[in-house]
């Protein structure tokens, strides 16, 4: 009889040989790739396995769960929101989880960041973000300004207006030629020789660009690469001395992760339009916002329908996924997060300082909740993986960095478990 008959399907509790054989996974080869390990529960820094393993993780679901997982506050506003009303479409229709939300963004972002549209992934955040640029300047009869600068090492996302502002190598711009648009981009403006290029650039693209667009103190998925609060103060000035919209990518530095609740806090610049996600959910369902100021939302307001922001994801401002992101903002009022992030920075800081001897690693850095152990080279991610799950943790490598973004509720044993892993699976 075949395996794949319907009767086998159902009567089967093999889900995961059985699942894999249908299911396409992230950023995977698929036909070398480590099988993903089933997981049957979360819970706290906690995954377990489903023989019965349980794991520290170190990862937060790419750095999500920033209270832990299945955190009671936010799984009974989850719950309660459920039994009233999972779903219904923003269009024409307004419910107060998402307006709640909103106030309390607009109250918690620095400066006349007021206006939030909601959506559901990060990658669609920073789409909207794209898109609002863009018509702020065809609305105000400027309709050759379509381009950005973005930066090497950047990263907004797989979707194809935000592939096409990250760094050319990781974004795949060459495989992707013809579907991409082409956008200016160049190093961070860190340095005398960067800000000279940067400002040469600026010079020579000004008429034909909408914004500059970045992600604020870290560079995560392309490299967990830092720089200083100066250089966004060098964009902001960059900025407004061309007359660009400048856009902070915080979907990743958002919510506390690099030690201030958003990373522009830390360099006291507003950006014109930030985009949030991750975190914003505390890493329960989906959701994304991207803000935008006074003078981008009024570009809009007009009596001309043609000036009205056209888009409108089907599940925008998802009750279950607001009341969450409701919950997890309840959290960070009542629990001491940011201290929670200071503790945990310094912790990593020191354990993770003793890697610096160790063979082929060529930085250790920390910034928050982030610590990253750099090397020359990994050869296999996947082994490295299998060797940290061996320890009792989940740390997953890519490119040549092993790196922590732990849930901020993570113990301090559980990080002295975490480091001590890093230290021994290098050494
Ligand atoms: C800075 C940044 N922007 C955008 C994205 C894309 O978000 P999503 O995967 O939710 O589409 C990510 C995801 O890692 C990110 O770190």
């Amino acid at each position: 009889m075949s395996s794949r008959a319907p009767e086998d399907k159902t009567r089967s509790h093999d889900w995961l040989t059985q699942g894999l054989a249908h299911v396409w996974l992230p950023y995977a080869q698929m036909k070398t790739a480590a099988a993903p390990l089933p997981v049957s529960r979360t819970d706290g820094c906690r995954i377990t396995l489903a023989d019965g393993r349980e794991l520290i993780d170190g990862i937060a679901s790419w750095w999500t769960a920033c209270h832990g997982y299945n955190h009671p506050h936010i799984r009974q506003a989850v719950e309660r929101q459920l039994a009233i009303m999972p779903h219904v479409m923003f269009g024409g229709l307004a419910h107060e989880p998402a307006l709640s939300l909103a106030r309390r963004l607009a109250a918690l972002l620095p400066g006349d960041l007021d206006r939030v549209f909601f959506s559901e992934s990060g990658s669609v955040s920073v789409e909207v973000a794209m898109k609002m640029a863009v018509q702020f300047w065809v609305n105000q009869s400027q309709p050759k300004r379509r381009k950005f600068i973005a930066f090497r090492n950047g990263y907004h996302g797989d979707t194809t207006g935000a592939m096409a502002v990250c760094d050319p190598e990781e974004g795949m711009h060459a495989l992707f030629r013809g579907l991409l648009p082409e956008h200016v981009i160049v190093d961070l403006p860190r340095d005398e020789e960067s800000t000279a290029a940067f400002d040469q650039a600026l010079e020579h693209h000004a008429a034909g660009l909408a914004g500059i667009i970045v992600e604020p103190l870290v560079q995560g998925a392309g490299g967990m690469k830092f720089h200083a609060p100066a250089v966004l103060q060098r964009l902001r000035q960059a900025a407004d001395r061309y007359d660009l919209l400048l856009i902070f990518d915080e979907i990743f530095t958002g919510f506390g992760r690099t030690g201030t609740m958003f990373a522009c806090q830390a360099a006291d610049v507003v950006p014109d339009i930030i985009t949030l996600s991750k975190a914003l959910s505390g890493g329960t369902l989906p959701l994304a916002g991207t803000v935008a100021r006074r003078k981008v939302f009024d570009a809009f307001w007009s009596d001309d329908p043609k000036k009205a922001l056209m888009h409108g994801p089907t599940y925008m401002g998802n009750p279950l996924a607001c009341a969450a992101a409701n919950a997890s903002l309840d959290l960070f009022e009542q629990e001491p997060r940011l201290q929670q992030v200071k503790a945990i920075s310094e912790q990593m800081a020191q354990e993770l300082a003793a890697c610096r001897s160790l063979p082929g690693v060529t930085d250790v850095r920390v910034q928050g909740a982030i610590g990253v152990v750099e090397l020359e080279r990994i050869d296999s991610c996947d082994h490295l993986t299998a060797r940290f799950v061996e320890e009792g943790v989940f740390i997953r490598p890519f490119g040549n960095i092993v790196y922590l973004t732990p849930a901020f509720t993570i113990s301090e044993s559980e990080v002295g478990q975490l480091t001590g892993a890093i230290r021994k699976v290098l050494g």
